[in-house]
């Protein structure tokens, strides 16, 4: 499973594509939003930051197909063929998965609710798909159920569309999509840092300290016990 950030936040981006293996960023127009900055240059700073490797997710904000795919084409003009343009799963939206899909764009199916929508937007051509996994916790809408039925889909029909599961406030909810064969997720930094939290792991590292601490000293290292090797 690929791990995604979701976030604008090009501090925080930074930093954890630094620590984590994280896959690329997705963005929202509410996480660009926030930052309250040029928006071009919000992205050309994300950019910059993750480097032509890693994905990097936007989403298109027109309502019809004809400005989603003028709008991915000026993207792509000014930041380089790896951005993966985001679209909502409207009828607007699948006309402008399929002509983006067929000009060579790999493109997000977002805002997802239900695996019909998936399925449709897999059938479009979207590579990734992206239900809202919290949204539709908090209406009872079973978002793992949800996760768990896009992968069976898409493997029954032989569809090649990731799910990119999106939207979450909780590890267990990241774990159980996980478990129920999402392709990938993305998460807000600090819901990444709690994903990697155990008090065991706390514990026992602070233990291992303490002990070595006492023995060699706090602070040494191996570097500061094993010599190099004489040339
Ligand atoms: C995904 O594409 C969205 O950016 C996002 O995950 C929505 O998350 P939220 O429900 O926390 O706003």
């Amino acid at each position: 499973m690929h791990y995604f950030l979701d976030t604008a936040d090009v501090r925080e981006i930074a930093r954890c594509v630094d620590l984590f293996p994280v896959a690329g960023v997705t963005t929202n127009p509410t996480l660009i939003a926030q930052v309250r900055r040029p928006f071009l240059d919000i992205l050309t700073d994300i950019r910059q930051v993750i480097g032509e490797e890693l994905m990097l997710h936007v989403q298109m904000t027109g309502s019809e197909a004809a400005t989603m795919v003028a709008e991915a084409n000026r993207l792509r003009d000014r930041l380089g063929s790896g951005i993966l343009p985001k679209v909502p799963v409207t009828p607007q939206g699948l006309k402008a998965i399929r002509l983006l899909a067929a000009s060579g764009f790999s493109v997000t199916a977002t805002a997802i609710g239900t695996p019909q929508q998936a399925l449709l937007a897999a059938r479009a051509g979207a590579a990734f798909t992206a239900p809202y996994v919290n949204r539709l916790d908090n209406i009872c809408g079973d978002g793992v159920g949800v996760v768990a039925s896009m992968v069976r889909l898409f493997a029954a029909h032989g569809l090649p569309a990731k799910v990119l599961a999106a939207s979450f406030k909780n590890v267990q909810q990241v774990l159980d999509v996980a478990l129920a064969g999402a392709h990938s997720v993305t998460l807000a930094p600090e819901l990444l840092d709690l994903v990697i939290r155990h008090p065991l792991t706390d514990s026992g590292l602070a233990g291992f300290v303490a002990d070595w601490s006492a023995a060699y000293g706090a602070g040494t290292t191996l570097l500061d016990l094993i010599p190099v090797r004489a040339s």
